[in-house]
């Protein structure tokens, strides 16, 4: 595939992907039962598995991989920081009021993992 589609497809995933948590996020902090849509259950799952597929193809086509060059290792820790985030935001054993503290660990560590996508670089090329 065009690596000009396939960035493209990876920063579609992305929005997408972003905007489902903000939503299930929000619903879950509004006590809305999200759960009930078969969409919401389903359609996430799919598109962040589309999301790392593409991430992984990309590293692949540009010979730069997470753990050899910094800028995609601190991608790879804070995707996993995002997903633990996330989880607990969205977890149905996690007390209510801890929620809004994950669910907001979640949108940082997903906030930082995009500045790094755009500079290439773990600090945002600050440092
Ligand atoms: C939630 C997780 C992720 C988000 C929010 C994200 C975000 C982005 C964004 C916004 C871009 C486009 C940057 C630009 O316009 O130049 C991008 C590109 C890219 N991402 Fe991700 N990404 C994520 C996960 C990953 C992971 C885990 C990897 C590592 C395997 C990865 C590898 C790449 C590569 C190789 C590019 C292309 C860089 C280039 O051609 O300049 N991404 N990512």
């Amino acid at each position: 595939m065009n690596y000009f589609l396939l960035k493209h497809l990876h920063v579609t995933c992305v929005v997408i992907s972003i905007s489902l948590f903000v939503l299930r996020g929000s619903l879950e902090l509004l006590r809305r039962p999200w759960r009930h849509w078969l969409v919401l259950r389903v359609v996430p799952h799919v598109i962040d598995t589309l999301l790392l597929g593409t991430a992984l193809w990309m590293a692949w086509r540009i010979g730069q991989y997470p753990f050899v060059h910094g800028w995609l290792t601190a991608k790879v820790l804070a995707l996993l920081a995002y997903i633990v985030f996330g989880m607990r935001a969205l977890g149905k054993s996690t007390p209510q009021a801890q929620r809004l503290p994950f669910f907001l660990g979640a949108l940082v560590s997903v906030g930082y993992i995009v500045g790094v996508a755009l500079t290439h670089s773990p600090s945002w090329g600050l440092l």
